[in-house]
């Protein structure tokens, strides 16, 4: 059974929660739309959401599209493996004392851990206490197993990791998935610092599911959008499909 949140207070980056006739909220289920063409269907179950760098929406993409695959009455479980600055339990207003460290370091029960969210089908684990040593939790096969004991639980988790370049986390999450979406922020991600990303997620086994730029300013409107390329299910393919 999961827990409940004890705070009441609104979101405000959940787009597609609060605004579902928005065009950011379409973007999303825009999205949703091309993750479910994959055409393979493990791609679609434990999908890790990271970036080359900081502040690139990673955790925005990541809340978002969750809301938006459990009101296409999905079963979704978003769980924070950003250990290092966590913001899922932010966006869902939720109590961070208990959470994924506690489930990797002290074996808490998973009931513990799990809040249900405002959102129907919609369930987060967050990061929990951060830990001293992020990397060599992220790392153990403990990790692995925790994975692969959700995916048997839920229709897909979602993992809000780190950004790749700065630190090892997300390169050793990424195996752990059964894909790898990358925010790009639009104008701002340079070239050689996306494929510098792609190329570490690649070298770790990862699987790309594609790619999300994410910062697009509307044309004369004064909303952001996203835009999704999907490249294939397989790191040498190259075709692009852009919403
Ligand atoms: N498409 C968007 N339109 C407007 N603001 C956005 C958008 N995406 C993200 N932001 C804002 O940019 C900031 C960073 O977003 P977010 O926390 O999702 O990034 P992140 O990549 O997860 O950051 P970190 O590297 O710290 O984990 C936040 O203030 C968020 O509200
Ligand atoms: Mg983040």
């Amino acid at each position: 059974m999961a827990r409940k949140s004890r705070k009441k207070k609104q979101e405000s980056i959940l787009f597609a929660h609060q605004q579902p006739k928005s065009a950011i909220a379409e973007a999303f289920r825009t999205l949703r739309t091309n993750i479910s063409f994959s055409t393979y269907s493990g791609a679609k179950k434990a999908i890790l959401v990271t970036s080359p760098s900081p502040d690139d929406g990673k955790s925005t993409v990541c809340a978002n599209l969750g809301v938006v695959m459990a009101q296409a009455q999905s079963r979704v479980l978003l769980v924070d493996c950003d250990l290092r600055k966590p913001t899922i339990h932010k966006f869902f207003e939720l109590d961070n004392r208990l959470g994924l460290t506690n489930l990797l370091a002290q074996n808490r029960p998973l009931d513990d851990v799990v809040y249900a969210t405002r959102v129907d089908g919609l369930y987060v684990i967050p990061s929990g206490p951060i830990p001293p040593n992020p990397s060599e939790l992220l790392g153990t096969a403990q990790m692995g197993d925790l994975i692969k004991g959700l995916r048997g639980a839920y229709d897909v988790v979602l993992m809000d990791a780190p950004p790749v370049i700065a630190v090892t986390d997300a390169v050793l999450l990424a195996p752990q998935a059964d894909s790898v979406l990358l925010v790009l922020k639009a104008g701002t991600t340079r070239i050689e610092v996306a494929q510098e990303a792609r190329n570490a997620l690649q070298n770790s086994g990862a699987k790309s599911i594609g790619v999300v730029l994410n910062v697009i300013k509307a044309n004369g409107g004064g909303y952001y959008n996203y835009y999704y390329s999907y490249y294939g299910d397989r790191n040498d393919q190259n075709q692009t499909l852009t919403t």
